[in-house]
């Protein structure tokens, strides 16, 4: 089924939609007949209803609030498209696993959206997250941060924003691939939440970042994201959250927030998921109320605002691709015709020094081995015996048909970590660099210097470096997609990038617990 907007092809969507929702019920000759006779509700009923590649939030409510199709439905459709791409067809294996319980749980938030309404905007709404993110062995699934180490080993219990979502109704529908531990290892091919969000395979995801890891997916998937202020999301039960190949893992840079197809439903899942958690310390400095960020989508937003453009070192005409420059000139008109004033360009004083430093790593190579080996310690139980780092590479030695593969035998990153000894006068004085870099001579100086309302990038190149080594969030969405002609590259084993149609995002960058005025600038420019 390729993506067309043609009206057969959107009424064939239709039909398989309802045919998939119903074909494990009935035996029938034909999608059509089978919709009909299945459901109380006619193929007519869903006439100009958007399919589910695109389906949002809002517009699945309305569906279910009308009775059009049930959550029961959403989780059967939504299953059986996996099923058709996953493994079989293009195999792209976003998915590690479903939820064996997730139909069960349809079935009873369906009932009590009859009897007393939804809970929330997720009330029944499926949502996919990271295989970092814990989720009770008891409901049937696995937390493997994509490593064998972990297959079958049983968790203390779910995560904190796992217990936000189910509080809210949420249907966690499976676990998403990614690079193993989070892209610490080595150089993987990542796969994952954010391929699901832009295939339609399921209406949210969950991501995780540390430097890069929701803004990258979200750029190059050509989605909406929101990497949180670190300490606005929970972490508890998060097995870390990395992205860029050089570095790896931290309590200091670790957030958990959503790719989505649209800023609107990145707005609803933040908005659940947001909050204190006793179980993570960080989320206790946030302000006492969490907004609703669905009150941040006004069209509006950047009327009288102040937007930067931080050039210097990260968005330079020999290091920027030419049609992500010209896209992103493009989008600075878009932003003055909002009625935004471009302050271009508003540097980081600490550019340079950011570009230079190592800092970053000597955090996290320290920060990755005590939280690998904290969440070891605090399992349950875990069959492969592993029970921290050094074991874990023993492990990945001895079973390399599992873990090394050809061409992806890397484990230097672990080794470095593991050769660390802990939080010494080094690690507290690059913590302390870092946070001066990111935040005070980076990001809140351009801020303060420019009388800013945010800054604005590409959302590739090092955008991620300086709202990382902060702890400073980052709202991205789709600017435009790479030309036919652009120059094919090699971005590790297996992988390409850029390529002709890789789609490129735009991301808003601001001070610590400015999400409620990102998502509007972003809402807005979208
Ligand atoms: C997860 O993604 C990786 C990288 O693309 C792939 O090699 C692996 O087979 C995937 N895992 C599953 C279970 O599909
Ligand atoms: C984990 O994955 C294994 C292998 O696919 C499966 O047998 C098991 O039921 C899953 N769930 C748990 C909680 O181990
Ligand atoms: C969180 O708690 C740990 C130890 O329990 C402490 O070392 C750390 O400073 C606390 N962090 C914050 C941000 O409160
Ligand atoms: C781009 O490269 C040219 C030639 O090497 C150099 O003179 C110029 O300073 C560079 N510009 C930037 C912004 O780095
Ligand atoms: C950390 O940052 C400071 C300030 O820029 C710099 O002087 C120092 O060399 C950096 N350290 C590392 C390990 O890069
Ligand atoms: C391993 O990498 C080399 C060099 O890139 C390549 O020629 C070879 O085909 C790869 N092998 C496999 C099994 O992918
Ligand atoms: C790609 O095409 C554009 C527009 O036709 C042209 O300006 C550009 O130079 C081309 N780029 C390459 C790498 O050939």
């Amino acid at each position: 089924m390729a993506l067309s907007n043609s009206r057969s092809s959107r009424l064939f969507h239709l039909v398989a939609f309802i045919f998939i929702s119903s074909c494990f019920i009935t035996q029938l000759k034909g999608a059509r007949a089978t919709a009909e006779l299945a459901s109380s509700t006619t193929v007519d009923d869903l006439e100009g209803f958007p399919d589910l590649y695109e389906a949002s939030v809002m517009e699945l409510q309305e569906g279910l609030d009308a009775g059009l199709f049930t959550s029961v439905d959403l989780v059967t459709a939504y299953f059986a498209r996996i099923d058709e791409v996953n493994l079989k067809g293009p195999a792209l294996r976003p998915v590690l696993e479903l939820n064996p319980s997730a139909l069960q749980q349809a079935a009873a938030l369906d009932a009590e959206r009859k009897v007393s309404g939804k809970r929330s905007l997720l009330h029944g709404i499926p949502i996919l997250l990271k295989d970092n993110i814990a989720t009770i062995a008891s409901e049937g699934m696995n937390t493997t941060a994509g490593s064998f180490s972990l297959l079958r080993s049983i968790v203390p219990g779910d995560a904190g924003v796992v217990k936000k979502l189910r509080e809210a109704g949420a249907i966690i529908l499976g676990k998403a691939n990614l690079s193993e531990f989070a892209e610490f290892r080595g150089n993987l091919p990542p796969v994952g939440s954010g391929v699901s969000a832009s295939i339609g395979l399921v209406t949210v995801t969950l991501g995780t970042e540390t430097d890069g890891s929701i803004t990258c997916p979200t750029d190059h998937n050509n989605l909406a994201g929101i990497k949180p202020t670190v300490g606005l999301t929970s972490r508890a039960g998060v097995l870390y959250a990395m992205a860029s190949k050089v570095i790896p893992i931290s309590e200091h840079q670790d957030t958990v927030g959503p790719l989505c197809r649209s800023m609107t439903d990145a707005a609803i899942v933040l908005s659940v998921i947001a909050g204190k958690d006793p179980n993570d310390n960080f989320t206790l400095a946030q302000p006492n109320v969490v907004p609703d960020y669905t009150q941040a989508l006004n069209k509006g937003a950047l009327v009288g605002k102040r937007i930067g453009v931080p050039r210097e070192v990260f968005l330079n005409p020999n290091g920027t691709d030419p049609s992500v420059l010209a896209a992103f000139e493009e989008a600075l008109d878009t932003i003055r015709s909002l009625g935004a004033t471009v302050v271009d360009p508003a540097n980081l004083p600490s550019a340079q020094q950011i570009a230079a430093s190592k800092n970053e790593t000597v955090v996290l190579d320290v920060d990755f081995k005590i939280q690998l080996n904290a969440w070891f310690a605090a399992l349950i139980e875990n069959p492969s015996g592993v029970r921290n780092l050094a074991e874990l590479i023993a492990f990945d030695n001895a079973n390399p048909e599992l873990e090394e593969p050809t061409n992806f035998t890397d484990q230097s990153e672990f080794i470095e970590s593991e050769a660390t000894t802990g939080m010494n006068a080094q690690y507290f004085a690059s913590l302390a660099f870092d946070r001066e870099l990111g935040a005070t001579s980076g990001i809140d100086a351009a801020l303060k210097e420019n009388n800013l309302d945010a800054l604005l990038l590409p959302a590739g190149g090092l955008t991620t470096v300086p709202a990382a080594i902060a702890g400073y969030p980052i709202v991205t969405v789709p600017l435009g997609f790479y030309p036919e002609n652009v120059t094919i590259d090699s971005a590790g084993p297996l992988t390409v990038y850029p390529a002709p149609g890789v789609p490129f995002g735009l991301s808003f960058l601001g001070t610590g617990f400015s999400e409620f005025d990102l998502v509007g600038f972003a809402y807005a420019y979208e």
